[in-house]
């Protein structure tokens, strides 16, 4: 049996501040094809070297085709060789604040790890969260 860990359990660090990130996903939904829904997304995913990459949702009249703008971003940077993330940051015209969908949490999770989630609406509200808490007990390879 291994002894137990003397050192107390680590503390969550703060968030970081990303209202800056969320200017970059405010500026991407102005590009979403929404025509469906008409609801606009933006998202700016946050790489550890600084760099961002924008996505928006993407509508097909099959319904089911349809991208989130989540998704966009990070097949996006994936695909231009970008590994290591820290943050995304989603904004909506909505009343509330909308977070991922459980489809982008389990890819979020799986491509970018236990990144910072920061979601605001038009109207300034916001709030930033730890994809974990989004997405409690997830399902990933080391489930394989
Ligand atoms: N959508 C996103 O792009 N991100 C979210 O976090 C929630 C939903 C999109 C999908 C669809 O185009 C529209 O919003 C309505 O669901």
């Amino acid at each position: 049996m291994k002894p137990k860990d003397p050192s107390p359990p680590k503390t969550e660090s703060a968030a970081p501040p990303l209202e800056g990130l969320s200017d970059y996903a405010r500026d991407a939904r102005k590009g979403a094809v929404a025509p469906y829904s008409r609801f606009k997304v933006g998202a700016a995913l946050l790489t550890v070297d600084g760099e961002i990459i924008t996505g928006c949702n993407i509508e097909s009249a099959t319904f089911g085709l349809t991208l989130c703008a989540e998704r966009v971003a990070v097949f996006k940077a994936v695909s231009e060789g970008f590994k290591k993330f820290s943050a995304i940051a989603v904004v909506a015209d909505s009343r509330k604040v909308t977070t991922p969908c459980g489809s982008c949490r389990q890819v979020l999770w799986e491509l970018c790890g236990n990144i910072w989630i920061h979601v605001a609406n038009l109207k300034g509200r916001k709030k930033t969260v730890r994809l974990s808490s989004l997405l409690p007990e997830p399902f990933d390879k080391r489930s394989l």
